[in-house]
């Protein structure tokens, strides 16, 4: 435990941090990365580019250390990144390589306001976060080799099925390589990839959420192919979409994360999806409809026009029950839409579409798709009074900030 001194000094120095926030990650990265290239196999280049881990990663040891004396106020968000570090093979020995290259970061840029009191401090704080980590990390490890089906690390799966979906998304059916048993996941939990494209100096690894329900014997992933913007094309996604085929195998890790839905709950679910955003929600929805008859749910998409929207016919056929609601949002239809009558409403879902169509009191909102849509539904359940504890959802990226 630290003493009162340390604490008070980290809990002291932890605004100054965060005014230099962005200069001090940016250090941190090149010399971590400088000294350590085999770390660029695990993350990500292009969130580096953009800037998105930057802030997540120091930004969350700040707020750490604002917590240091409690760190069990924050088990959650501790939670939430260990499903990530988890699925993406972080290991205990790869905190002190973190730890080094942060503190050394913060002396290069506070220069000699960085007394050795303060840098003594903050290396005796980080040690106490990255247990906190690395502890709960451990935990997940140890489930997800043994619960059944289970393994550690990366194992080999081989596309069984590679099924297109739309003009932009294309579904992956994976089977273990070795054909025993695969774990089971909560729907609304991703898994991660990990490529070696031949050639290439460094792997990459993708989270992708699973876009069936679970119990089946192969997972599936439903995959955008990132590509037509001014920036470079997605890395993943086009060799998904492009050089993996029927057949080929795949390493992927064990299912992982927390954005899960609740099927303790019997009231009414509502999943909103953005694009791609719907694959936790299809694989949500399929398991409401086979484990919960009766709970009513409902599926708001929201797509450009038809030639974009994934897994339509699957939802089609689930929203013929009963108890299952479905709303079809184009901002953007074709001739061809219109003339058939392809979607419900044409534009954005908005607060007060939400307000005169879904019973908002005691439902739970579940959703997921680009940024901007996502601060859109959050702003709107807020103003409608929604509760934060009925609001959940999922990033397809580093979390952000939803309010900002
Ligand atoms: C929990 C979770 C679940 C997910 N589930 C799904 C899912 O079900 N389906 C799905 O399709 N995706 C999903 N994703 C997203 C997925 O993990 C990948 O991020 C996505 O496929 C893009 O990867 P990529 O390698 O193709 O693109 P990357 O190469 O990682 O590029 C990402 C973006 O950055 C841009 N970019 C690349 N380089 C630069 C640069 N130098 N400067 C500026 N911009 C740049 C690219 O144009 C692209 O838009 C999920 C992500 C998470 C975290
Ligand atoms: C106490 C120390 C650490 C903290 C507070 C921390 C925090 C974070 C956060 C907030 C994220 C984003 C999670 C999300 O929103 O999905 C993240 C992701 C990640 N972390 Fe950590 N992390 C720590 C240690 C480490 C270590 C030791 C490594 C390995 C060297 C590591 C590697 C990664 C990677 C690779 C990602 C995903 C990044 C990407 O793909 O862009 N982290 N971490």
């Amino acid at each position: 435990m630290l003493d009162q001194k340390t604490i008070e000094i980290i809990k002291s120095t932890v605004p100054v941090l965060e005014q230099h926030g962005e200069t001090i990650t940016t250090r941190f990265y090149q010399l971590m990365f400088g000294n350590h290239p085999e770390l660029l196999n695990i993350f990500n280049h292009a969130n580096q580019k953009q800037g998105r881990q930057q802030k997540a990663l120091a930004g969350t040891v700040y707020a750490a250390a604002m917590y240091i004396d409690n760190l069990e106020a924050i088990l959650p968000v501790v939670t939430q990144i260990a499903h990530k570090h988890r699925s993406l093979g972080i290991k205990p020995e790869h905190y002190p390589i973190v730890g080094k290259h942060l503190l050394l970061a913060i002396k290069d840029v506070l220069g000699d306001a960085a007394t050795d009191e303060i840098i003594n401090a903050w290396a005796e704080a980080y040690n106490v976060i990255a247990d906190a980590f690395i502890s709960v990390e451990a935990e997940m490890y140890e489930e997800a080799e043994n619960q059944a089906g289970g393994w550690d690390g990366f194992r080999s799966f081989m596309v069984d099925r590679k099924v297109v979906e739309s003009d932009v998304i294309t579904s992956f059916y994976l089977k273990p390589e070795d054909q025993k048993g695969i774990a089971g996941f909560i729907p609304g939990q991703y898994i991660s990839i990990k490529l070696e494209i031949e050639g290439e100096e460094f792997t990459h690894i993708r989270q992708y959420s699973l876009s069936d329900a679970p119990g089946k014997d192969y997972y599936r992933i439903s995959v955008k192919r990132e590509a037509g913007t001014a920036n470079p094309d997605g890395r993943v996604s086009n060799y998904l979409h492009n050089d993996v085929n029927e057949g080929d195998i795949l390493k992927i890790s064990a299912p992982a994360g927390d954005f899960v839905l609740d099927t303790e709950k019997t009231t009414p679910v509502v999943l909103l999806s953005g694009g791609v955003g719907l694959t936790p929600m299809m694989s949500m929805l399929k398991t409401v409809v086979k484990m919960q008859q009766g709970r009513k749910v409902t599926f708001v998409h929201a797509a450009a026009n038809s030639n974009v929207h994934a897994l339509r016919d699957e939802v089609e056929e689930l929203a013929a029950l009963d108890h299952v609601n479905s709303f079809i949002f184009y901002d953007a239809p074709t001739e061809e839409d219109r003339l058939n009558n392809r979607f419900d409403v044409e534009g954005y879902i908005t607060r007060d579409w939400l307000k005169s169509n879904i019973s908002i009191e005691d439902a739970d909102f579940y959703f997921c798709g680009p940024v901007p849509f996502m601060k859109a539904i959050n702003r709107s359940l807020k103003d409608l009074g929604v509760f934060e504890e009925r609001i959940h959802f999922e990033f397809f990226g580093p979390k952000g900030d939803l309010e900002e």
